[in-house]
């Protein structure tokens, strides 16, 4: 990999995504030595910048020391050019030229990183396509991809037409759709936690489990994000991607092998039998003005009447012989009283007339993906004591604790360099896709639709009161009291 001729390029270079992920990941993978060598980073957008004005915009993103943030800007280049039309494509691929030319025996790589709204994706990709596939070396080793990010589509019609445009340019395989959740570290961790420990696989099971809960909160609102947030409402923006694929991981079967598409084929299988969210399984909510807070109206990039919720949950059901029965609930929401994304897999009660409080006991297996992740057992024990008297206690795996000092990566850092190796284990196939839509296409339609309008709750609280009743119908029971 290392006499690998790099170009990584990163379209819509001056906007948030770029400026705050894109750049900085590809920053901590130089530092750390991970890329090769021969690195070049272009930049290419719109507005009109020298190479300087990149470097000073992307400068406060960069963590290290001067000498390094110096070594790594030195590298990036900038190219002006629309997204439209050949002219800018053209001017990007005579740099690329002659930045590879004379490497002709050496393997080469393109990245071309959309960090631009996907409406713009298809002609994007034209323009890639018609200008920007001639390179330097056919030597072996050499490759050309496309990483792109959602919101792919509004709803299933709309994802499968971009989908449908963008693989008549680029077949699957030079496609890296990215879902950030795939590249954090517990979600790294699922496959060998799930299929290597076999207290928990046999009972990974309807027989054994009463409820699994997939829950993201965020104490922060769309303030400054209300135009983009709008148009999407929580369900497009985090569940329909980054939950369902929780979701997928946790409910697969294992998957033959460890390869990008055994892996993928597992998850697209469990997908399909996820069935179509219904409007009585799911509760709505809006923040309003809460805390030192606004509401979510008061954004004034949010129109005035919207009914886009910014909280949900929704209660879903895999139809198949490991799940069938077993609610799955996905808790979202913006502007809660915390941060925390966590899933608890909560056991059934034991049949056990001993202790009356038994019947109210369960194990839970508990995985906090952010912050501070860490994944804990509730196990049912005797408190130490000349009484008899149960209660809940943790067996804890903490990160913090257990890994000191361990580096965890950044989601993007780990996704860009396995798009650099080519491994698409964590980038999601077209067919997936399509069954994460599936899946709430209906329930986004009756929303868009206006049959339901979400329920207010003040920023800072735990969500709309509706919610905990859904859940504990769904049948959580909360442990904590004892
Ligand atoms: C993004 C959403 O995909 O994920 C944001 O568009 C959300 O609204 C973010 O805040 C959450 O990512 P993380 O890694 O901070 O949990």
């Amino acid at each position: 990999a290392n006499k690998l001729v790099l170009s990584v390029i990163v379209l819509g270079a001056s906007g948030d995504l770029a400026k705050k992920k894109t750049f900085p990941a590809l920053f901590t993978l130089f530092k750390k030595g991970f890329l090769p060598k021969n690195l070049r980073i272009i930049g290419y957008a719109r507005s009109k910048l020298s190479d300087e004005d990149l470097r000073e915009k992307i400068k406060g993103y960069l963590k290290g020391t001067d000498a390094e943030i110096k070594e790594f800007l030195s590298r990036i280049s900038y190219i002006p050019g629309s997204y439209d039309g050949d002219e800018g494509f053209q001017s990007l691929q005579t740099s690329l030229e002659t930045r590879e030319k004379g490497h002709e025996s050496s393997p080469i790589g393109r990245l071309f990183y959309l960090a631009l709204p996907p409406t713009v994706y298809p002609q994007v990709c034209a323009g890639i396509k018609r200008n920007c596939t001639e390179m330097g070396s056919d030597a072996e080793g050499s490759w050309l991809r496309l990483v792109v990010e959602k919101p792919f589509g509004m709803d299933l019609e709309s994802s499968e037409e971009l989908a449908d445009k963008l693989g008549a340019l680029f077949p699957e395989d030079q496609l890296y759709r990215i879902d950030h959740y795939l590249g954090k570290e517990l979600m790294q961790n699922m496959l060998v936690l799930r299929f290597a420990n076999q207290f928990l696989s046999p009972t990974w099971h309807r027989n054994f489990i009463s409820n699994v809960q997939i829950c993201f909160k965020e104490p922060f609102g769309t303030d400054g994000r209300g135009g983009y947030f709008d148009e999407f409402g929580i369900i497009r923006d985090v569940m329909q991607n980054h939950l369902i694929q929780v979701l997928a991981l946790l409910a697969m079967e294992q998957p033959v092998t460890l390869s990008a598409d055994d892996i993928r084929d597992e998850k697209v299988k469990v997908l399909r039998c996820v069935s179509p969210v219904k409007l009585d399984d799911t509760v709505l909510g809006q923040y309003t003005a809460g805390g030192d807070q606004r509401g979510y109206l008061e954004d004034e990039t949010v129109p005035k009447d919207s009914k886009t919720p910014t909280f949900a949950t929704c209660v879903m059901n895999i139809n198949n012989e490991r799940w069938s029965g077993v609610p799955w609930i996905m808790k979202a929401g913006k502007a809660l009283n915390e941060r925390k994304v966590e899933i608890r897999v909560q056991y059934k009660s034991p049949a056990s007339g001993i202790h009356p409080n038994l019947n109210e006991m369960r194990n839970e297996l508990v995985m906090r993906l952010q912050p501070d992740e860490a994944i804990y057992m509730k196990i049912v024990v005797k408190e130490p004591g000349l009484e008899m008297h149960p209660t809940v206690s943790e067996m804890d795996l903490s990160y913090k604790q257990r890994y000191q000092g361990a580096d965890i990566p950044d989601a993007y850092e780990r996704l860009i360099l396995d798009a650099i190796r080519g491994d698409q284990q964590h980038f999601v196939r077209r067919d997936e896709l399509r069954a994460a839509w599936a899946a709430f296409t209906p329930l986004l339609h009756a929303i868009d639709a206006g049959e339901v309008t979400p329920q207010p709750y003040p920023a800072g609280s735990r969500g709309p009161p509706a919610s905990d009743v859904l859940v504990s119908r769904a049948g959580f029971v909360k442990n904590t009291e004892y």
